[in-house]
C-alpha cells in the first residue's frame, strides 16, 4: 500500500450561499448557511486516505469544538493523526466561502492554529516523513515548515508534491528545487511565472518557466477544462469529465490526493494517474462542501 504524508491546514468552512458574489459596498441576503470540514491539507489527506493510501497528516489544530468535529472525521476515515498537535492559544483555522448559484466561489481564510506550525513540529514528525513514499504540502501553513519537510523528504528519497495554493508570488528557489512535482491551477501558475495561462501553448510556456526555476515535473489544473502535464521528455493534456458543477471547493485537493495515491515512483503512469484524479474531482464538484464531497475509491472507477 502506498504511504502518503500530508503537511497542511485544517479549516472549518462556513459556506454562505448567495445568488451571485456581492459587489463592493453592497448588502445582500444569503439563502443558505452551513458548516463543513475543510482546509487544503485536511482535504488532501482525506482524499488520499479515501483513495486507499496509508495516509499520515501533519497539522495543527485549536482547543475548541471545531477541533473535536475535525478529529472525529479524521478518525472515522482512518487517517493517521499522530502528528496533528494542539495549539493552546490560536483557534482552529477557518474559511468563509461565498458560493454563488453557478458554483463560483470566493474564499476568505483565517489561519489560526495552521500558522503556528514550526520547524520543530516538522522535525518531531521526521520519522513519519522518512518512511513515506510521498509528501504533499500547500501554502496554508508556514513556508519554513514546508521547506523543512521537503528537505527531510529529499534526503530520504521521498517524492515531494507542492500544491502552491493559495497563489503566491516569489516562491523561494530553495523550495522549488526540493519539489518533484508542482501542481498549480491557472491562477497559481500565473502568480509563479507571470504568464497568463489561457490555453495549451501558454500552459506549456508557464511549465517551461517552472522547469527553469528548478521543478522537474509540472501539472497545471484548469478546472472543468482538464489538466496539463510537462516533464523533461514529454507533455500532454488530460480532459476533465463533464459534470453538473455545484461547488468546486476541494476539487483541486481531491485531484492531488488521488493523484499521489496512483502515481508510480518513476511517474511513468502520470497520464493514467491524472485521469483517475480528474474522475475523483469530478465527483467532488457535484456536492456542496469540501470533505463531505470527496469520494471513496470504490466510486471512482474509470
Ligand atoms: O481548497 C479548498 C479549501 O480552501 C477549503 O476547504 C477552505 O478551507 C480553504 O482552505
Ligand atoms: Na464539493
Amino acid at each position: 500500500m502506498k504511504k502518503i504524508v500530508v503537511l497542511g491546514s485544517i479549516n472549518i468552512d462556513t459556506i454562505l450561499n448567495i445568488a451571485r458574489l456581492p459587489l463592493p459596498g453592497e448588502t445582500m441576503a444569503m439563502h443558505g448557511r452551513s458548516i463543513a470540514g475543510g482546509g487544503k491539507g485536511a482535504n488532501q489527506a482525506i482524499a488520499a486516505v479515501r483513495a486507499g493510501a496509508e495516509t499520515s497528516f501533519i497539522a495543527k489544530i485549536g482547543k475548541d469544538h471545531a477541533a473535536d468535529f475535525m478529529i472525529d472525521t479524521f478518525k472515522s476515515d482512518g487517517l493517521n493523526i499522530q502528528n496533528v498537535t494542539e495549539d493552546n492559544v490560536a483557534g482552529t483555522g477557518k474559511a468563509y466561502i461565498l458560493l454563488d448559484d453557478n458554483g463560483q466561489n470566493s474564499i476568505l481564510i483565517y489561519g489560526g492554529a495552521n500558522q503556528t506550525i514550526t520547524v520543530e513540529d516538522i522535525r518531531n514528525a521526521s520519522e513519519t516523513i522518512k518512511s513515506a513514499d510521498c509528501l504533499i504540502t500547500e501554502f496554508e501553513t508556514p513556508l519554513e515548515a514546508s521547506t523543512e519537510a521537503f528537505k527531510i523528504a529529499k534526503e530520504n528519497n521521498v517524492l515531494t508534491i507542492l500544491n502552491p495554493a493559495p497563489a503566491k508570488q516569489n516562491i523561494p528557489e530553495e523550495l522549488l528545487k526540493l519539489t518533484d512535482i508542482i501542481v498549480p491551477n491557472e491562477t497559481e501558475a500565473q502568480a509563479i511565472t507571470g504568464i497568463e495561462v489561457v490555453d495549451e501553448p501558454s500552459m506549456a510556456q508557464a511549465a517551461k518557466k517552472m522547469h527553469a526555476m528548478g521543478v522537474k515535473n509540472v501539472i497545471i489544473t484548469v478546472g472543468a477544462n482538464g489538466s496539463f502535464y510537462s516533464q523533461s521528455e514529454k507533455s500532454g493534456f488530460v480532459n476533465a469529465y463533464k459534470v453538473n458543477t455545484v461547488d468546486t471547493t476541494a476539487a483541486g485537493d481531491t485531484f492531488i490526493g488521488y493523484l499521489a495515491s496512483k502515481l508510480d515512483p518513476d511517474l511513468s503512469n502520470i497520464e493514467e494517474a491524472m485521469k483517475f484524479a480528474s474522475k475523483a474531482s469530478s465527483i467532488t464538484v457535484q456536492t456542496q462542501g469540501a470533505q463531505n464531497s470527496i469520494p471513496y475509491v470504490k466510486d471512482v472507477e474509470i
